[in-house]
């Protein structure tokens, strides 16, 4: 890839598209964001957030909507609850909140119209100017060590190309997915050559499913710029800026390994929730024993 003069620029910044409406998790999703949906005591957002940290991302720049502020404010100073605990003494959970604010430097950009995917990852071309940065997707949450997009970025300084998270789907579901054809260069890691956003069941090359993580170079603002919004959706597809980049040999796919759960979907929040549960210190035994119970 032809980065800018300069040599490689550092990774800094996540973006994160929260702006979707949530309508496969209504009525939850009518008046709280699906984000804050919790998966055991934490809303769904902060497990995305905390992956972008501990990949050494320090700026999260979240495409919000109507109705998302209360994103915003989990991860802002929360003045009168800390004035409440400090007094009451309850140091571990004045600690706890504490520790939220002060997670990562959050900037909210606002998408005005639902038109896409890649209009809302457009809508980060101001704050994120002329540097690489990482796409999460907060539908899908990942469970890998060390941290997914950590794993993923190392892919991107290696080779200096984009990077996109991929997984083996069973063939019933490719039509839920953008899937993918290409050529395996090392282990796990695909050059792509060709995309299908969603393909009609039993029409799918492959069973690679692209999953949401994506380290992506800012010359996809501009291609997704010059793209044509779907003329009847009047979206802009991601999946088509992402096939620009692969028709310029410019594209890896990268088959990770570890948990992974659609949260979006109502059994993917339940799956997570046990699984979660399940490895939870004080949690984990009682529901073993509550499981067979009613197993
Ligand atoms: C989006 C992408 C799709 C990708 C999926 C991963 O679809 O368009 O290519 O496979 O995320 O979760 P969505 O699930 O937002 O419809």
């Amino acid at each position: 890839m032809k980065l800018p003069s300069g040599g490689i620029k550092l990774i800094k910044k996540a973006v994160i598209p929260v702006a979707g409406l949530g309508t496969r998790f209504l009525p939850a999703t009518k008046a709280t964001p699906k984000e804050m949906l919790p998966i055991i005591d934490k809303p769904a957002i902060q497990y995305i957030v905390e992956e972008a940290v501990d990949s050494g991302l320090q700026e999260v720049v979240l495409i919000t909507g109507r109705g998302k502020d209360s994103i915003i404010d989990h991860f802002d100073v929360s003045g009168e609850l800390e004035y409440y605990l400090e007094n009451r003494g309850k140091k571990d959970l004045l600690k706890l909140v504490r520790d939220i604010s002060n997670l990562a430097k959050i900037i909210a950009v606002r998408q005005k119209k639902p038109l896409g995917l890649g209009h809302a990852v457009l809508c980060a071309k101001e704050v994120v100017g002329e540097e690489p940065f990482a796409l999460l997707l907060g539908d899908d949450m990942v469970d890998t060590n060390p941290p997914l997009t950590k794993q993923m970025i190392e892919l991107f300084l290696k080779h200096q190309k984009a990077v996109i998270a991929l997984r083996r789907v069973p063939d019933d579901q490719t039509h839920l997915y953008g899937i993918i054809e290409g050529d395996e260069v090392a282990e796990g890691v695909f050059q792509i050559r060709e995309i299908i956003e969603k393909p009609k069941p039993g029409t799918a090359p492959t069973n690679l499913a692209i999953i949401g993580r994506y380290i992506l170079p800012p010359q996809i603002f501009t291609i997704l710029e010059n793209l044509q919004p779907d003329p009847v959706s009047k979206e802009i597809q991601l999946t088509d800026g992402l096939l620009k980049l692969a028709r310029q040999k410019n594209l890896y796919g990268f088959v990770f390994s570890g948990d992974r759960y659609d949260i979006g979907d109502k059994f993917g929040f339940v799956r997570a929730t046990v699984a979660y549960a399940l490895k939870d210190p004080q949690l984990g035994n009682k529901l073993r024993s509550f499981l067979d119970e009613v197993l």
